[in-house]
């Protein structure tokens, strides 16, 4: 009787020795999964930390994209720059439709007012514009390909009517190819004005954890 309870005892015991260590491994398994996610993060956000030099560059014609690039600068300061053409748009949507769809099937580069002249001391740059027939308009077009974004980071922005990024995203990275380009984050236009609009932003900036 004795010997039986003994070996009971022993079987319990080798039980609970291997049911310890099997949680101790997927306890293990999950603090490495932790520290890769964690390491993969703060490298992302010490590419931006350690840049404090800011640019917020944009485009706009009816002043949505204008309102994100403000609660942007509002949340991280920087510079801002508003990309101007020196021919604007007829005051006519329709008109102005047409143009700027033709802009776009020529693939124009229509010439900028005026021109950053120090690119150079910024390292992290936003770049805003509104869709406009599935991508930017022609105009950010000029000015991405008249500065010289090599090994700088760039943030896209957006506002649109529904379409989101659309081919912008795309646009950018062939027309900058040397930029480190960010997944960036779009707006629909009616909703600029909104309070959860600016708290979005405000927490997009947060999370990219970009210094004053
Ligand atoms: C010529 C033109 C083309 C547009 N094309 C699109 C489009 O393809 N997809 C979309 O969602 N919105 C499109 N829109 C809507 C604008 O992207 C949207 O109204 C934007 O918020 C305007 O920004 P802004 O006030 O900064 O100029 C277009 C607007 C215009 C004037």
């Amino acid at each position: 009787m004795k010997k039986i309870v003994v070996i009971v005892l022993i079987v319990l015991a080798i039980g609970v020795i291997l049911g310890f260590s099997v949680l101790n491994k997927s306890n293990n398994q999950d603090k490495q999964i932790e520290n890769v996610v964690k390491n993969e993060t703060e490298e992302v956000e010490s590419t931006i930390t350690q840049r404090n030099n800011i640019l917020i560059a944009y485009y706009s014609r009816t002043g949505n994209t204008q309102t994100i690039a403000n609660y942007i600068n509002q949340a991280i300061g920087g510079d801002t720059f508003e990309i101007k053409t020196v021919n604007t748009y007829p005051e006519d949507y329709e008109e102005m439709k047409d143009i700027a769809k033709q802009e776009q099937e020529e693939n124009a580069r229509p010439e900028l007012k005026s021109k950053i002249d120090n690119l150079d001391k910024y390292d992290t740059i936003f770049v805003g514009y509104p869709i406009w027939y599935g991508t930017m308009p022609m105009g950010v077009f000029t000015f991405l390909e008249q500065n010289d974004f090599s090994g700088k980071t760039v943030i896209p922005f957006c506002t649109h009517g529904g379409s989101g990024f659309g081919n912008s995203e795309e646009d950018i990275k062939n027309t900058i190819p040397k930029a480190n380009i960010i997944k960036g984050l779009s707006f629909r236009g009616d909703d600029v004005e909104l309070d959860e609009t600016k708290t979005e932003v405000a927490e997009w900036i947060r999370k990219l954890d970009i210094k004053k």
